[in-house]
């Protein structure tokens, strides 16, 4: 397994990633992508938006990143959008004192800890700043909100925060939402965009940052009457690694079936065990490898404030320390950190009833009847003349609050007082004050809250995760190389043109014409003049791209038809190909749809002699 120091040397060499602001110092947790990395992270999102946006029929959308205080307010991440802080008493750093649990025990899963225990687990081990190694034990843990914090508009401004998930954005537009959806459950709708926490200790480059890229998909339902679509992944393989193997002595991941894990209850959700099992084939598709892949379910103190259930896609990758054939030697690793790349979480109806509470809206849909129905609705006629001299200006919102409570709560009206909150205050009503009834009614229909499953993939760690299964080291003529075993979806470029000499201006131009012939078939190609051939294949070989072709004196010399040579990534191999059938025939070698493999180019028109490829 490759060391994360190799990845991220890879990665600021070749123009993946590195911090950003580097001439004014940087600022940890930013990261900019260079022009291989913004090219692999556009691959990424544009085969993410072809399976769960445009092969799902749902509908995408872009909304603002800066939101105002109400909204979290009402979704809830004002109050529990939490880290565990510690700060050290010596150089002031501030470490996710869950984290530092985590790196010094055994302790896999710490941020579901309370935060008393974790103090104390901070005492009993012993746990130092890893920055000056000063003793934690005595310091306080505190809960540190991880959202950015900004003002709207000059002087007392409105508060606003960057969103630190793009779901909020669709949340809050679903009245209008349901709208293009013909107020038809199920629907779903997708967001590619930015996101922002303010990490308390950003680290390990790409994984854990403070601005970073979320593909969201929030899917709309009614749980008493919307199913998946389970058949269509039923027999995926998928390993799992629920709760209960997590908390067992002996526990550990297992491999299943979609179907297996719905129908045992391993996964409560059926939507949740879909999505895993549309995830799982996406993976596959864009190169992570699956023996270093998994579906963790959270813990019951790990939930998120809105969460009912959640299951995590964790990627093994390497871990800090120097991978055995580095540069600089050392130890072998052969352990990786399982780091979370997309969590997938089933709502409930949390959100969408937070925002109607909250802004006064309905994020409701009207579910028509097949037949009327004769149903029994509980309602209030509250009784003006006493809640006005008695509630003042208050008297409106408390019957509006009575009406609520009898649709939600018949029950509390047994009572001789009911008691109902407003802006935050609770008031006390003589429950014949509010004159509660149950009448029989007919209705065609019922205003349903919808429930919300969420797929929510991380981007960038995605990026991270497809370069680290990617990274490869051989021997090529008895040289050693570093390459990305990129999928060709995935990679930055499709074709490398190179001419041989530099001197010829013949060659130079049918370099050109092949480089023109290649981008006119829709492939994305670098022309390379620079250096050694030797030192050009390394160049691709390292970003990743799948193949290279030289023109050489056969491609402008001779009676037979001018040919020039295309070589494959991995393998090292090269075919003379005619000049005139190069373009298409590389077009085929990349078409996900075409079978055409190097194999048959090979076969068609006969491998040339290379250098020996080992390892
Ligand atoms: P972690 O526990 O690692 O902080 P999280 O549980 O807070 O992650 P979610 O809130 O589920 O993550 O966010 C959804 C996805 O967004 C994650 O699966 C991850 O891929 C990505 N993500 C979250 N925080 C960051 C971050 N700071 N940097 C990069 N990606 C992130
Ligand atoms: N939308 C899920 C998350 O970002 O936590």
């Amino acid at each position: 397994m490759v060391a994360r120091e190799d990845v991220i040397e890879l990665a600021k060499r070749r123009g993946f990633f590195f911090g950003a602001n580097g001439a004014y110092g940087g600022v940890a947790g930013f990261y900019t992508y260079g022009p291989n990395g913004a090219a692999v992270k556009d691959n990424l999102e544009s085969a993410w938006r072809d399976r769960f946006t445009v092969r799902q029929g749902n509908m995408e959308i872009e909304a603002p990143t800066i939101m105002p205080e109400a909204v979290f307010e009402a979704s809830g991440h004002l109050d529990g959008f939490d880290d565990m802080l510690v700060e050290c008493p010596e150089c002031g750093e501030s470490h996710r004192a869950d984290h530092l649990v985590e790196d010094d025990t055994d302790i896999e899963e710490a941020e579901s800890i309370p935060i008393p225990e974790v103090e104390e687990l901070i005492r009993e081990h012993d746990l130092r700043c890893p920055a000056c190694e000063a003793p934690l034990s005595d310091e306080p843990v505190e809960e540190f909100n991880l959202m950015f914090e900004t003002s709207i508009g000059p002087g007392t401004g409105q508060t606003g925060y960057m969103r630190p998930e793009t779901a909020q954005g669709i949340f809050v537009e679903f009245p209008r939402l349901k709208e293009y959806a013909r107020n038809r459950l199920p629907f779903g709708v997708t967001q590619i965009g930015p996101a922002y926490r303010n990490e308390i200790s950003p680290r390990k480059g790409i994984i854990r940052v403070r601005e970073f890229t979320q593909a969201e998909l929030e899917t709309f339902i009614d749980p008493e009457a919307d199913e998946p679509p389970l058949h269509e992944v039923a027999d995926v393989e998928v390993r799992l690694y629920p709760a209960t193997e997590q908390a067992a002595d002996d526990g550990e991941a297992y491999t299943t079936t979609v179907g297996e894990a719905v129908e045992e209850g391993v996964v409560g959700s059926a939507w949740v065990g879909y999505y895993l099992g549309v995830a799982q084939e996406w993976y596959e598709r864009i190169g992570v490898d699956t023996d270093r892949f998994r579906f963790r379910q959270h813990l019951p103190g790990e939930l998120a404030h809105y969460a009912a259930d959640c299951w995590d896609a964790e990627s093994q990758v390497g871990a800090a320390g120097t991978a055995a054939g580095s540069s600089d030697g050392g130890e072998p690793r052969d352990e990786g950190d399982w780091i979370e790349i997309t969590g997938f979480a089933y709502r409930s109806d949390y959100d969408l009833s937070k925002h109607a509470e909250g802004s006064g809206e309905s994020f409701t849909v009207f579910k028509q009847y097949d037949e009327p129905e004769t149903v029994e609705r509980a309602t209030v006629d509250p009784d003006m003349a006493t809640l006005g001299p008695e509630f003042g200006g208050d008297a409106g919102a408390v019957a509006d609050a009575l009406r609520t409570l009898a649709e939600r709560d018949p029950d509390a009206f047994d009572a001789g007082e009911v008691e109902v909150e407003v802006d935050g205050e609770t008031h006390a009503v003589d429950a014949e004050v509010a004159n509660f009834s149950v009448e029989e009614v007919t209705e065609n229909g019922e205003h349903v809250t919808p429930h919300v499953v969420e797929p929510s993939f991380g981007v960038d760690r995605i990026v991270y995760t497809v370069i680290d299964h990617a990274y490869r080291t051989d021997e090529v003529d008895g040289e050693e190389r570093t390459y990305l075993a990129l999928d060709p979806e995935m990679a930055a470029t499709d074709a490398a043109v190179f001419p041989l000499v530099s001197n010829d201006e013949r060659l130079l131009d049918l370099a050109d014409d092949v480089t023109a012939d290649l981008r006119a078939a829709g492939l994305s190609v670098e022309y390379d003049d620079s250096g050694s051939i030797g030192r050009r294949y390394r160049r691709q070989d390292e970003v990743g791209t799948p193949f290279c072709v030289t023109v050489d004196r056969d491609g402008i010399e001779g009676d037979g038809p001018h040919t020039v040579t295309v070589r494959e990534r991995d393998s090292a191999r090269q075919v003379r190909v005619p000049v005139a059938d190069v373009g298409a025939e590389i077009a085929a070698l990349l078409d996900p749809e075409d079978d055409r493999a190097f194999e048959a180019l090979a076969a068609s028109y006969g491998e040339i002699e290379t250098g020996v490829r080992t390892g």
